[in-house]
């Protein structure tokens, strides 16, 4: 997200050189629920193959509405998504999940009355055969998964839904995860948890996506990071030179910036 839609300015040139080879990249994105209401206002985005990369920014900034916009569920107006290359504008999000993209949102995102085993069936119906294969990866990320497979999806706690949530986003080999906000509502302890999860996920080798509202936390285990700011990006950088930045600091991490990382 370049923070512009001047077709040479330098974020522009950067955003395009940056993102040469991305898994998935957005180009000049300009989107909304509404017609004449644009939320995404001329944004860049782009993640590298391998990469995590995490997005923060104030409530309103249209975080979870870029998220959507690269899945499908949002309408885009002007600009493009490509996946792997291709094309992938305005597609269905059932079958982008069949393409790669793997997406986990903040809320309902498990099936409460289902098992963990269920809730992960449900995660590979468009391609029932890979179950067992995608079940040990799942399981052998989480072995919680597997050793409380027959456990209702409604009785566990926070932490573990989200576990179930990113497992079944899994269930389909994607080559990319979507995921909003996955540490909000948490205990600090379980937040945690997320970020180690959300890390071993990357580091099994899916390129990751992580919206944040715990940017501080987000900056240190995100390899690169956008702020986005009324539907484009204010700064862009590796998660250290953001979480440094004096103007970050001041206008998006508060006094939290100013504690020691
Ligand atoms: N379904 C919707 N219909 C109309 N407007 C919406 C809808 N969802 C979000 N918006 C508006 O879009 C803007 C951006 O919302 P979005 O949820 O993308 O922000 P966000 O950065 O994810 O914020 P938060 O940190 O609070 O999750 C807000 O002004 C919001 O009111
Ligand atoms: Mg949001």
């Amino acid at each position: 997200m370049s923070g512009t839609t001047e077709p040479d300015s330098p974020e522009r040139r950067a955003h395009v050189a940056g993102a040469e080879g991305a898994v998935l990249r957005a180009d000049n994105l300009i989107a909304g629920y509404l017609p004449g209401v644009n939320i995404l206002n001329g944004a860049d985005f782009y993640c590298q193959p391998g990469e995590l990369v995490g997005i923060i920014g104030p409530n309103g900034a249209g975080k979870s509405t870029l998220l959507k916009a690269l899945f499908g569920l949002v309408k885009i107006h002007t600009g493009q998504v490509t996946l792997k290359g291709e094309a992938i504008t305005n597609k269905r999000a059932d079958q982008l999940v069949a393409q790669g993209i793997g997406f986990v949102p903040q809320t309902n995102n498990v099936f409460p009355s289902l098992t963990i085993e269920e809730n992960l069936e449900m995660g590979c119906y468009q391609a029932p055969k890979t179950f067992q294969d995608r079940f040990d990866f799942v399981t052998d990320l989480f072995p919680t998964l597997g050793t409380r497979r027959k456990q209702r999806a409604g009785s566990l706690s926070g932490g573990e839904r989200q576990m179930v949530a990113m497992g079944r986003a899994l269930m389909m080999d994607p080559s990319v995860l979507l995921l909003d906000e996955p540490s909000a509502g948490l205990s600090p302890v379980m937040q945690d948890e997320v970020f180690v999860q959300t890390r071993k996920i990357n580091q099994a080798g899916v390129s990751v996506v992580m919206v944040e509202q715990n940017a501080r936390r987000c900056l240190q285990i995100c390899d690169r990071g956008y702020v986005l700011d009324q539907g484009r990006s204010a700064y862009t950088g590796t998660g250290r030179s953001l979480a440094d930045d004096p103007k970050v600091i001041e206008l998006y991490l508060g006094t939290l910036g100013k504690q020691a990382s």
